[in-house]
């Protein structure tokens, strides 16, 4: 199945590194990130787990969960954590699903077979407290995700969620945000009390809110 922005994120129970876990279970009313890893005991894919867990404290802030997924088994996803640990000097503390029959892998669109066509390629899916898909990215294997850019994409979406604003390109936490252009002029003073620049009437620029 091919999923797509705005989409349902397709619920399931699986075996992980850490029991059985329910994906909507797991998640609560919380934001998640999950993410595929074309194959255990591989280099990118060790120093991406690892900087995962190396960002514990940010997803946390975001209240957001992370968990990963490849078709290998339960046994070397824990194995394989034990070297992600002591060679990226971290503790994996998050699930790593075991999709050895690829059932999660083909309905997440993971499986990309002109790329490979048992391995999953390094897809992404950032799930919003509705369960829906707020962002879909995809690397090729040999390439390591940019986990500053995963933050970066939380950081602008609970904005868009909690206070009305989108983030222009290369938006960076603190910078000014862009209003929303369902809020009409008269009514921002009220909603941003620091104030705005309208560049053009559909681009009214503000401080972060929440800074
Ligand atoms: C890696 O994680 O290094 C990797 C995995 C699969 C293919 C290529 C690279």
């Amino acid at each position: 199945m091919s999923l797509r922005l705005g989409d349902k994120a397709p619920n399931f129970t699986a075996q992980t590194s850490q029991g059985e876990i329910n994906l909507y279970d797991y998640l609560g009313d919380g934001w998640g990130v999950l993410f595929s890893h074309p194959a255990d005991y591989t280099p990118v894919c060790t120093t991406e787990l690892g900087r995962t867990a190396a960002l514990k404290d940010e997803f946390a802030k975001r209240n957001t969960k992370v968990l990963a997924l490849s078709v290998d088994s339960v046994e070397s996803h824990k194995g394989w954590i034990n070297d992600i640990n002591e060679t990226q000097n971290v503790e994996v503390d998050f699930p790593i699903v075991a999709d050895e029959d690829r059932k999660i892998a083909e309905e997440w669109d993971m499986i990309h077979p002109n790329a490979s066509v048992s391995a999953t390629v390094r897809s992404l899916f950032i799930i919003g407290p509705d369960k829906t898909i707020k962002l879909i990215i995809t690397y090729p294997a040999s390439t390591g995700r940019n986990f500053q850019e995963v933050l970066r994409v939380l950081d602008s979406l609970q904005l868009t969620a909690y206070h009305s604003v989108s983030t222009p390109a290369d938006w960076k936490d603190g910078e000014d945000v862009v209003v929303s252009t369902a809020i009409k002029s008269e009514d921002i003073p009220a909603k941003f009390p620091k104030g705005y620049t309208e560049v053009k009437p559909y681009l009214r620029l503000t401080p972060q809110p929440n800074k």
